[in-house]
């Protein structure tokens, strides 16, 4: 938690609302014109209790509502961007639903949904990562049971699962464990064409990405099996109980199932419950509260079920 009050604290201490009771209003109006003999005013009238102030108000200003505030101005967002802590620039916006809605409305220029360093990057079919053989500075490896090599991701996301993964064991619902995490652009290349070997391009196209065009390769997704004594497929994990409890718990640790039943027409793949993406406690929460169900809606871009070539 940054120890500098964030930007949404000295938004509402700044919203400063003008309400003029009525009567007060009122009565220093009769004064005024007694004195200046302009306005005949009955003295009764004058001297009248002001009427309920729920009635009689005057409908109040909002001083900041006239006032554009960039939010890329602020120095607690600029100090958290250059230290490139992503879930502390979110909290310096106001929270999830605020840097959300200021990123949405075009007028958070310092956040780039291209930066393929940051935890909001927006990865799909109209959106490769830049450069397109792009690759982490840092991975580890998680110590959740994997069935295959590719068992890493950022630091922050293996920290992310691993956390995950003792409260699914903890609230009952089982193990969880890794097939893949970090995959290179190398690794997704072989992965596509086996899928386009398999079930041909179009067929390949709905159930996994092109080189450049995965989550993956971010090092911010992987996709989880639920295991008891032995473990099983990643495309069985919705049916279990660990699939289930993901799918309702998996924003409390910053994550999102990012292609859900439904929404084949904005993200270009079938439903995928066990590919879980990591977007930060912050941005995760705002998203479930939302009632959210793909990373374009939340950031109002357009769907992507088609590559563009
Ligand atoms: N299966 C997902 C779409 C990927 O390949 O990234
Ligand atoms: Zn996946």
């Amino acid at each position: 938690m940054s120890a500098v009050q964030p930007r949404h604290a000295a938004r509402e201490s700044l919203a400063v609302r003008i309400a003029v009771p009525f009567g007060v209003l009122f009565t220093a109006l009769a004064s005024l014109s007694t004195i200046l003999g302009g306005i005949e005013i009955e003295p009764a009238a004058a001297q009248q209790p002001p009427a309920p102030a729920a009635v009689l108000r005057l409908p109040a200003v909002d001083v900041l509502a006239a006032e554009a505030v960039d939010p890329c101005a602020d120095k607690v967002v600029i100090a958290a961007l250059a230290a490139d802590d992503d879930d502390a620039a979110v909290r310096a916006f106001g929270g999830g639903a605020e840097f959300r809605a200021d990123v949405a409305a075009g007028s958070a220029p310092c956040v780039s949904l291209d930066d393929p360093n940051r935890i909001w990057v927006v990865v799909n079919k109209q959106r490769p990562l830049q450069p397109e053989g792009f690759a982490p500075a840092s991975l580890s490896g998680t110590d959740l049971r994997a069935t295959s090599l590719s068992n890493e991701m950022l630091p922050e996301v293996t920290v992310a699962l691993e956390r995950m993964a003792a409260a699914s064991a903890a609230e009952g619902a089982g193990t969880l464990g890794i097939n893949n995490g970090y995959r290179s652009y190398d690794v997704q290349t072989r992965t596509y064409e086996s899928h386009v070997i398999a079930r041909g391009q179009p067929g390949a196209d709905a159930v996994s990405a092109r080189p450049g065009y995965s989550e993956h390769q971010s090092g911010l997704a992987f996709d989880l099996i639920a295991c008891t004594v032995e473990c099983g497929m990643h495309e069985e994990f919705g049916g279990t109980s660990q699939g289930e409890w993901v799918a309702a718990n998996a924003w409390r640790f910053g994550f999102i199932v990012r292609y859900v039943q439904g929404e084949t027409g904005t993200t270009g793949y079938l439903p995928e419950p066990w590919h879980i993406r990591y977007i930060g406690p912050e941005l995760a929460a705002a998203y479930h509260h939302g009632g959210f169900r793909t990373l374009e809606e939340f950031f109002g871009l357009p769907a992507a079920p088609d590559y563009a070539h």
